[in-house]
């Protein structure tokens, strides 16, 4: 039995609810955090705690003691032309990506610090590598989330490991507009050296391996999950 507990900011659907899943079949305990719980119904070993990381305090006390892997899947994909794109915009983007994950980081640290080892995942997007057109306010605020990566990595080795996952398009409730039509579908599939998009799980399975002891040598990496996207011209 699996006695070890997780907390997933944004498990309750797409790729957060994609990790949910894996890390309750191993028998975790699993705390998500989120405004809404109707994919949770049912699931044993997960505790709902609704929340909205952009208005409300996360507070330590609907935590548990000890957390052995914290997630952060909270995510925009704003995609503007730069005429249009307004400071406001930026600055939600910028406070759902990244000061959601730090403040929901410092809720967590003391029981992260009182586990025997803890890790943290966060997740930023292809377009920050490969420059994309209309992807400004993402790319910064993703930009940023790589940043703390490395940063938090440094300052809390070596008891928490924090890396992140930057993935390509994905079949989820984020990426639906994007994903509208057959033809849409399809072309963005072709844009994929894997000739195809992600899913749920494609990433799901990475963040699984970054939260649990078989990563227990890698920290502060930005790992990318993206079909070849970031790294191949064929
Ligand atoms: N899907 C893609 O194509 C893609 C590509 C690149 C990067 N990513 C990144 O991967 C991560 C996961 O993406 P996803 O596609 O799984 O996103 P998603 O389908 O939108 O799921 C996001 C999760 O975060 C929760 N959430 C959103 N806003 C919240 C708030 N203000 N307070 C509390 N919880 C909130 C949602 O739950 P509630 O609605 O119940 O609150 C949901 O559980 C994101 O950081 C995203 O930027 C995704």
């Amino acid at each position: 039995m699996n006695q070890n507990n997780y907390v997933i900011v944004g498990g309750s659907h797409g790729i957060g609810l994609a990790l949910v899943n894996r890390l309750v079949a191993t028998g975790a305990a699993v705390t998500v955090i989120s405004r809404t719980s109707d994919h949770l119904t049912g699931l044993t070993g997960v505790t709902h705690v609704q929340a909205d990381v952009m208005q409300d305090e996360i507070r330590s006390e609907y935590l548990p003691d000890s957390i052995n892997g914290l997630a952060y899947c909270p995510g925009s994909i704003n995609l503007l032309p730069i005429r249009g794109l307004k400071p406001e915009v930026m600055i939600a983007d910028f406070q759902l990506n990244a000061v959601g994950a730090v403040k929901c980081l410092q809720a967590s640290l003391p029981a992260m610090k009182a586990a025997e080892a803890s890790s943290m995942v966060m997740f930023s997007t292809v377009a920050v590598s490969q420059g994309l057109p209309m992807h400004a306010s993402v790319a910064a605020a993703k930009g940023a989330v790589e940043g703390l990566t490395r940063s938090l990595a440094a300052e809390l080795a070596p008891g928490i490991r924090v890396n992140c996952v930057a993935p390509s398009l994905t079949d989820t409730p984020l990426a639906q507009r994007l994903l509208s039509s057959d033809q849409k579908r399809a072309a963005m599939a072709e844009r994929h050296p894997l000739k195809r998009i992600g899913d749920a799980d494609d990433i799901a399975a990475i963040a699984e391996f970054l939260m649990t002891d078989p990563s227990g040598w890698i920290t502060g990496q930005v790992i990318g999950v993206d079909g070849g996207m970031s790294t191949l011209r064929i």
